[in-house]
């Protein structure tokens, strides 16, 4: 059996990956997780390939385990992983709730390390894995300081995996979106700092990203950044002292 799996697929980019997947073809079934369980019936309505849903939080041991006894259980064939799960609080480090600072490394990180972990046993030569990071991961982000670690991580974790898995034939595409129109504001700002983060410069389209993404990734690119604004940024952010980029986002944020 030939599937795909997403992580985050009740919306945003996560969502999108599916109906991209969808679209392309070939897959007998695209495994989905996410909290929302209506979201993702939803969602498979939508689209022409089987879904089969997960709706567990990530973050729990259960969640993870549910994942891992099917894949034990099919043994399917993993085409694509996408790992769109993932959450960000605007606000100074008083600003956000311990259980919310811990929420997102345990999400960010954590539970994007485990799925991958999951499911490379079950990639073969061919096999794409997607990691959703971030441009917060080009340099450290006052106002949202655990979140641009956690993508930090993302960002160095998925370039040296694609070494280590590049011999198997299973690329890894660190994928960093700017800002993207998606219920991630929403959920930034809900019980934070609202304020602490307001400008929101050059959105993109959650389809235009994941759309390069997906070509990015069949390219065997260890890096996909969508748009003008996003390519200068991670230019700059090369070239410049962290401390200068911190200084400009402090400007602009
Ligand atoms: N939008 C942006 O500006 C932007 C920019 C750069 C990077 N990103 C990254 O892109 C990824 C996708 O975010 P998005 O923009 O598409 O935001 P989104 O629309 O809020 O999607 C986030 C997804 O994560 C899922 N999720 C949250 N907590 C979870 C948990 N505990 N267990 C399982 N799933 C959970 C949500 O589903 P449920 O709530 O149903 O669980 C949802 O499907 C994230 O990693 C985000 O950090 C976003």
């Amino acid at each position: 059996m030939e599937i795909a799996m997403v992580t985050g697929a009740s919306s945003g980019m996560g969502k999108e990956f599916v109906k991209q997947l969808s679209g392309m073809g070939g897959l007998d079934q695209i495994w989905v997780a996410a909290r929302r369980e209506e979201r993702l019936k939803g969602l498979a309505r939508e689209v022409g390939t089987p879904l089969r849903i997960f709706a567990c939080d990530l973050t729990q041991p259960a969640g993870i385990g549910e994942v891992k006894a099917a894949l034990s259980a099919e043994r399917p064939h993993i085409r694509y992983l996408a790992n769109c799960s993932g959450f960000a609080k605007f606000g100074a480090f008083d600003a956000i709730s311990e259980a919310d600072s811990l929420a997102m490394i345990d999400l960010n990180v954590r539970a994007l390390v485990q799925m991958t972990l999951a499911a490379v046993p079950y990639m073969e030569s061919g096999g794409h894995i997607l990691e959703i990071a971030s441009t917060a991961a080009f340099q450290p982000l006052p106002d949202m300081n655990i979140y641009a670690a956690t993508k930090a991580f993302v960002l160095s974790y998925s370039r040296a995996l694609n070494r280590e898995i590049g011999k198997r034939g299973v690329t890894v595409t660190a994928v960093c979106p700017g800002w993207t129109k998606t219920e991630f504001f929403d959920v930034a700002k809900k019980d934070a700092d609202a304020g602490a983060v307001r400008n929101f410069l050059f959105p993109s389209l959650p389809q235009n990203v994941v759309a390069r993404a997906l070509k990015d990734a069949q390219k065997g690119r260890e890096l996909s950044v969508y748009g003008i604004f996003n390519k200068l940024h991670l230019f700059f952010a090369k070239i410049l002292p962290a401390s200068s980029v911190m200084t400009l986002w402090d400007a602009m944020k």
